[in-house]
């Protein structure tokens, strides 16, 4: 069948869009009508609209959807569709009209058919063809006589060349020549016809019977009782008899009809339509379901390719389920109502089936802020997975959504120590999902912060105290381990790995759960260093977070301090009964700023590059961390050095003493101790002072005193340094008279006698008096003495 389809969009002036359908078969123009109306609508109709459409096309000539009359109602005035005529394209001469032609009055004077002006008066904007307008306006220059017109066009002559014609036949004979221009006589037929119709002929007839020649009717064109219209293959109109076998062409408004899915899922989904138009004639509605393989996502798996069907149904029904679906795939679907065999136009609609179910989700691992997720991947097909994250443990967090292309996935920018619920499913067309699967687990806790050794102070205790983690949790966990104190705290699987066994490389483990924010463990040994490892647990304290290790220490005891000192160190050495970590020893005297204090792990500490004779302050304190224990304090002197070179410089009662300080005290505060003694009298007198001289008043004259400057550093004193010096003498005379009793007279007075005396006298006093106290002797004579 060839089928002519000819569609036309005309929205603004009928929202129908009509399409043409050329039937090739020759068919009465009832049978036409009777076909277009049981396949199609109706037989077309034509109008200023969409004349130009079919006629574009033609082959042949066709009948359309008009005749004379139907049901008795005014000729050529309806459509069979009913619709008014408002568009005319006649032949001209057409259609013709019922009048009677026995013969062609070949003169100048006209007759007029009323239906025929009112016909021409329609159909001559429409006249397109070039030939015909001349020819129409040549024929109303000369004449007005339509017949001739008719008649001009059924010789195929213009009036010149019947005048021509009419010259010859002049020149011959008057005698009609019938065999020229009659080829169809079909009188009887004319005349049975011309009679009921009208009258108005027969007096143009008999008027001008006279003037004329009367020839039969050479006009072929006779009027037809029952026409139709016949649409001539140039597009123009003829009515023909209505039993003539002609193709015909049908139309039909298109058909937009409504498809519905519903009840969409994994497998199947109910489709149901609308009716199509004409649904007695109808046969089925074929449904072709396609799975769509032109999708924006990538199919997983080729079988899926493979399993591509197209499936058809023939239904008669409105509605079809459709089975055996691909989970997650676009499918097309077509349902076209085949009416004679034809399918009209088809009404679409594409959906996704439902995406399979995810399973087997779990939450393979979490860190503090992430979560990887893993589940199988469902059958059939799907764009992306979408998790929906819900934190069940604070409301305040906003659930969020994520999607993920793979079935596995990290979940990241969450909050530590939480529990989230993860809901997976497996999505199309961005939002229609298949049926979810969930899973909680909880974010590893955050570590605690500013964990920090509280003050104590008990020997024995570990005071500590922390601030709670970012995020949520249940408790903590802590460990304590006494560490030597040289092991460092960066690394807490020492703590951790030892929680079973309490004691690996004789370090004392003690791990406990608590709630609060701070922790008070005694019976420790002062002194010690411990490692302190502290982290935030959640999920009812089965995670746990990052340990966050620092060091704490127990307070160390004193120690029992002495000192040995020497002219220029001390030597200091303690003992101390526990553990410690090191000492601070700091030296003190009071005129200088004390020494920085000096660190040291032993038990002992040599001050070197002291000042002789000094009083010395020692304290050590015993160091544990930050813990100080209270210091020993103990204070001793250097031993002093002789000062050096005392002098003594004597008046008559007074004696100034100066001396240097020792050297290996220069600059330092010593004290220094002054003795002097004079044996005459047989007197001391010791004088303390820091200045390094001294001045002696209200001394006895002419006396030898005799000093003795030395360092005295408490109870120890230097080797003395003399000095000694003589008041000057306040003389006295003494006479000694000497009486001689010697046996041989004038002995005495001899001079070795005399000397002799002297010198026992001098030894004598000198024996007594020494060089203690000024004297002199001299030997003076009497006489001599007297005489002065
Ligand atoms: C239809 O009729 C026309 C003229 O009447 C004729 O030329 C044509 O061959 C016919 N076609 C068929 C298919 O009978
Ligand atoms: C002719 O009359 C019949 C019955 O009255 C009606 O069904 C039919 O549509 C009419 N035909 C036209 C072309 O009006
Ligand atoms: C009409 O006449 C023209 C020339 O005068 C000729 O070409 C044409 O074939 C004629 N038509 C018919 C149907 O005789
Ligand atoms: C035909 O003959 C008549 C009379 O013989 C004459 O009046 C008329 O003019 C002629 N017509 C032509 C076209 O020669
Ligand atoms: C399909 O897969 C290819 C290669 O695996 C990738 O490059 C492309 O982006 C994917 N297309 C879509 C729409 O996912
Ligand atoms: C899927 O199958 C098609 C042909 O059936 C083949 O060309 C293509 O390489 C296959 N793709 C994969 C990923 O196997
Ligand atoms: C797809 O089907 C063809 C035959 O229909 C078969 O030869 C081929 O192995 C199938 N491929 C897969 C991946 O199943
Ligand atoms: C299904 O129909 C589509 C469109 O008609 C066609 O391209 C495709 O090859 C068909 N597939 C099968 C498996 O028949
Ligand atoms: C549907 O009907 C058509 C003709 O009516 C037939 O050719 C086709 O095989 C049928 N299809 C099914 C699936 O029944
Ligand atoms: C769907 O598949 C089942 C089993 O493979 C089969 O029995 C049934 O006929 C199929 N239905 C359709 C409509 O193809
Ligand atoms: C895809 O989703 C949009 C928005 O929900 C919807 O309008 C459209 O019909 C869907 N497409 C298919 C093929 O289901
Ligand atoms: C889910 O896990 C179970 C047990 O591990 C396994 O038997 C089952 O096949 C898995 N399901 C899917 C869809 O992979």
């Amino acid at each position: 069948m060839n089928t002519l389809w000819l569609p036309l969009l005309l929205s603004s002036v009928i929202w129908a869009e009509e399409q043409y359908f050329p039937q090739l078969p020759n068919a009465t123009w009832d049978e036409a009508r009777l076909y277009c109306q049981s396949c199609f609508k109706e037989l077309t109709t034509i109008t200023s609209r969409n004349v130009h459409f079919i006629v574009k096309n033609l082959s042949s000539d066709y009948w359309v959807g008009l005749r004379r009359r139907y049901n008795g109602t005014f000729p050529w005035t309806a459509w069979s569709n009913g619709d008014p005529v408002t568009y005319q394209n006649w032949y001209p001469g057409h259609p013709v009209p019922n009048k009677e032609k026995k013969l062609i009055p070949i003169c100048p004077s006209t007759t007029e058919s009323p239906l025929s002006t009112a016909i021409t008066a329609t159909s001559t904007p429409m006249i397109t063809s070039p030939k015909m307008s001349t020819m129409f306006q040549t024929e109303k220059e000369e004449a007005t006589c339509p017949i001739l017109i008719d008649m001009l066009d059924c010789l195929n002559m213009t009036c010149y060349e019947l005048e021509s014609v009419m010259t010859t036949c002049n020149r011959t004979t008057v005698t009609p020549k019938t065999t020229t221009y009659n080829t169809t006589p079909e009188v009887t037929t004319f005349s049975t016809t011309f009679n009921p119709t009208t009258t108005q002929g027969a007096t143009t007839e008999g008027t001008t019977t006279s003037n004329c020649i009367f020839e039969p009717e050479p006009d072929p064109e006779q009027y037809i009782e029952d026409a139709c219209l016949v649409l001539l293959s140039f597009g123009m109109w003829k009515e023909d008899d209505c039993n003539k076998s002609l193709p015909y062409i049908c139309y039909e408004e298109r058909f937009f009809g409504h498809i519905y899915v519903s009840d969409v899922n994994t497998s199947a989904a109910n489709l149901s339509w609308t009716e199509g138009p004409g649904a007695e004639n109808i046969s089925h509605y074929r449904v072709e379901i396609i799975e769509d393989n032109d999708q924006t996502f990538n199919q997983t798996f080729n079988q899926t390719f493979n399993q591509t069907f197209n499936q058809t149904f023939n239904q008669t029904d409105l509605f079809e389920l459709i089975q055996n679906l691909t989970a997650g795939t676009l499918y097309r679907v077509q349902v076209f109502p085949v009416k004679c065999g034809r399918d009209l136009n088809p009404q679409n609609i594409s959906f996704y089936t439902q995406p399979s179910d995810v399973q087997n989700l779990t939450v393979v691992s979490t860190t503090n802020i992430s979560a990887n997720l893993s589940w199988s991947e469902p059958e059939g097909n799907r764009h992306f997975y979408s998790v929906y994250i819900k934190c069940k443990s604070n409301k305040s967090i906003h659930d969020q959504v994520v999607k993920c292309p793979s079935e596995e996935c990290t979940i990241e920018k969450l909050t530590p120590g939480y529990e989230y619920e993860f809901t997976v499913k497996a999505v199309v067309n961005e939002t229609f999902g298949g049926v979810p699967s969930s899973a909680s687990d909880y974010t590893k806790p955050s570590t605690v912060r500013n964990l920090k050794q509280s003050e104590d102070k008990y020997s024995t205790e570990i005071k500590a105290s922390w601030d709670p983690p970012e995020g949520g949790h249940s408790g903590y966990h802590y460990c304590l381990t006494e560490v030597k104190h040289n092991q460092n705290c960066n690394d807490c699987s020492d703590a951790t790995n030892s929680r079973s066994s309490s004691t690996t490389n004789n370090n004392i483990t003690v791990c406990k759960n608590t709630t609060n924010k701070q922790i008070t463990e005694s019976g420790k040994s002062d002194g010690s260093k411990f490692c302190l490892c502290v982290q935030a647990l959640t999920k009812n304290d089965t995670i746990s977070g990052e340990m966050v290790p620092i060091p704490a220490y127990t307070l160390p005891k004193s120690v029992t301090l002495s000192l040995s000192p020497d002219y220029q160190a001390i030597n200091a050495s303690w003992t101390i009964d526990g553990k410690f970590e090191k000492f601070e020893v700091m030296i003190q005297t009071v005129p200088y700023t004390p020494a920085k204090p000096e660190s040291t792990e032993l038990l002992y500490y040599n001050f070197k590059d002291l000042k002789a004779g000094v009083h010395y302050s020692i304290s050590v304190v015993t160091i544990n961390g930050n813990l100080r224990s209270q210091p020993t304090n103990k204070s001793d002197y250097t031993r002093p050095k002789s000062p050096r070179n005392a002098k003594a410089n004597a008046t008559k009662n007074t004696i100034d003493v100066k001396w240097e300080a020792p050297a290996e005290s220069s600059n330092a505060l010593i004290t220094y101790m002054v003795e002097y003694h004079t044996r005459f009298w047989n007197l001391s007198i010791k004088n303390v002072t820091t200045k390094t001289e001294i001045s002696y008043t209200n001394l006895k004259p002419g006396t030898k005193y005799e000093f003795n400057v030395s360092v005295v550093a408490g109870n120890l004193a230097s080797d003395p340094v003399p000095a000694d010096a003589n008041t000057e003498p306040d003389k006295r005379t003494l006479v000694l008279t000497m009486l001689c009793s010697s046996e041989t007279p004038l002995h005495c007075n001899g001079t070795e006698a005399r000397e002799d005396l002297f010198k026992k006298l001098k030894t004598e006093m000198n024996e007594t008096f020494h060089d203690w106290v000024h004297w002199s002797l001299k030997f003076v004579d009497r006489k001599q003495k007297l005489g002065l």
